[in-house]
């Protein structure tokens, strides 16, 4: 039957699947132990938000369902989805910054264990953030927000050719910026102020003249390492540190960091305050419990980190005695694209964002309907394992300078015969796929059976992303008004939706 999405989408590029003995002989599928990290095997299911916590940040039954139904298809290990380390309201984020939510985590641990039979390692991506403001109305903020100031009244008095204004009460400026055109605005706002007006006000590391901005190498270290103590006693293997994407940590290590206090500037200076949270949060857990971090392997901004120090980077965090390092890319605000009045800017819906989380752009098609530029999934040109050389290349850095620690790619991989190449090329230890294991949360355990034919395979055309993109409850187009009259199915608010994959072969 075809369902209401197949008539738009293309073929996949073909692959082929492992048979039984095959599959027996995987590296991916084979177990990994690398200090304290040990593995069933080398599959992941990295961070993603899916929406489904409570407004006020705790588990619900829609979230262990979540997990639970990824668990199924027993990976190697499960990353929860980036999880708040403060007690702040941040909307229906899961959250660890206080000891009230260890009980609902708690349970999503144990219902993860019992649907992998206790095979799949389970982390939570621990994770701060900066505040961010919705798109305003132009003239609210002319009216409202806009801080009116000597500096201001003069480029004004310039650009209007109005001497008057230099003397003009806050008031009659504000009028006379209301009616001014946007490109006389442009010239007369600094270009912070006219980020905020058109993009929504939003808080950089660099603000240190705000004390909460100034005092975060002081907080920091003390919020992440309670927030990994209560994850060591809701029961998870270890923590991901987010130093990923659009988020305080990432911006500490960026080279857009300029902060002159000793945490910027500098590489040395940028990696300071990860490094001291590493330490702080190695000084409050126990031994066997696991400490790794993600990371960017190219921030894909102009003057952003790239490459080469991401290697820099990485090497110095593993050396910092992390026990795994995930490589992402991309996924920064700097490039997002203008949100509408009334909400907030999304960091991946720029540049950077499309070299986090690929999209198929459909190309060209043979006859039956199959991509014409690639038998396997082809890499760098497409969506497809379009990340893999940074890990490559942090990875060869690290064991360079003579240490072991386990990294993992992610980015466009759905099909064995590339994440298996990839661990026996050693580009990376560990291949992670998100939106495949969303679009087939058992295909694992089909590629495992020597059934990988049955594999609900990821269009990478972005439908999930685009939901969490409005914050709705994620999920896949190919399989969510799939069954919906079965009992028991939670459903998304709207009820048009399951939130769930459900079960076939
Ligand atoms: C709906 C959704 C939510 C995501 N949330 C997170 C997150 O919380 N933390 C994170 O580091 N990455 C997040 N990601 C990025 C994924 O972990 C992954 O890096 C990205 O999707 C590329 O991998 P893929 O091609 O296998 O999907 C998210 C991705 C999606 C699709
Ligand atoms: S997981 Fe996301 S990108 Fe993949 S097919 Fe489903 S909706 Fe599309």
């Amino acid at each position: 039957m075809t369902t209401p999405h197949e008539k738009h989408l293309s073929r996949l590029p073909v692959t082929r699947w492992p048979s039984l003995e095959e599959a027996r002989a995987s590296k991916w599928l084979s177990p990994l132990s690398v200090g304290r990290l040990s593995l069933a095997d080398r599959t992941w299911i990295p961070a993603m938000v899916p929406w489904r916590a409570s407004d006020d940040g705790f588990v619900t039954p829609a979230v262990i369902e979540w997990y639970a139904r990824f668990a199924e298809g027993r990976p190697g290990a499960i990353v929860i989805e980036a999880t708040g380390i403060r007690d702040v309201p941040s909307g229906p984020l899961l959250r660890i910054g206080h000891d009230r939510f260890v009980p609902g985590l708690s349970e999503l641990v144990r219902a993860v264990r019992s649907a992998s039979g206790g095979r799949t390692k389970l982390f939570v991506q621990i994770i701060d953030f900066l505040a961010i403001k919705r798109r305003p109305e132009r003239n609210k903020f002319l009216e409202r927000f806009l801080v009116i100031d000597d500096a201001l009244r003069e480029r004004a008095a310039a650009l209007l050719e109005d001497d008057g204004l230099v003397r003009e009460d806050d008031a009659g400026v504000r009028a006379r910026l209301i009616a001014s055109s946007d490109a006389q605005l442009l010239s007369i706002l600094t270009p912070r102020d006219h980020e905020s007006m058109t993009m929504g006000h939003r808080e950089r590391v660099t603000d240190t003249h705000l004390s909460h901005v100034r005092a975060l190498p002081e907080v920091l270290p003390a919020l992440f390492a309670d927030a990994a103590v209560r994850a060591e006693a809701a029961g998870f293997d270890g923590v991901e540190l987010h130093y990923a994407h659009a988020y305080t940590m990432a911006s500490f290590l960026s080279r857009t960091n300029t902060r002159d206090d000793g945490y910027g500037g500098t590489i040395e200076g940028r990696l300071r305050l990860p490094i001291e949270v590493i330490d702080a949060v190695r000084a409050r857990v126990s031994e066997p419990f696991l400490i790794g971090a993600r990371i960017l392997g190219d921030e894909v901004i102009d003057g952003g980190t790239h490459l080469e120090e991401a290697r820099t980077i990485g090497v110095a965090l593993s050396r910092a005695g992390l026990d795994f390092l995930s490589i992402s890319k991309g996924g920064r605000f700097e490039d997002a694209a203008q949100p509408k009045v009334g909400h907030a800017a999304y960091p991946y819906t720029g540049p950077s964002g499309h070299e986090c989380m690929p999209t198929v752009k459909i190309g060209p098609l043979d006859h039956e309907g199959a991509h014409l530029d690639a038998l396997e999934p082809r890499r760098n040109t497409t969506a497809f394992g379009r990340n893999v050389s940074l890990a490559r290349e942090i990875r060869r850095a690290i064991r360079e300078a003579g240490l072991s620690t386990p990294v993992i790619t992610a980015g466009g991989i759905g099909t064995y015969a590339e994440a298996e190449a990839i661990v026996r090329g050693e580009e990376a230890d560990i291949v992670a796929a998100a939106r495949q294991a969303l679009a087939d949360p058992d295909w694992l355990e089909k590629i495992r059976r020597g059934e990988g034919h049955l594999v609900r395979r990821c269009y990478f055309t972005n439908y999930c992303e685009a939901l969490d993109q409005h914050h709705k409850e994620v999920t896949c187009q190919q399989w969510d008004r799939e069954q919906l009259e079965q009992p028991l199915v939670l459903k998304s608010k709207d009820g048009k939706r399951r939130l769930t994959a459900p079960r076939r072969s």
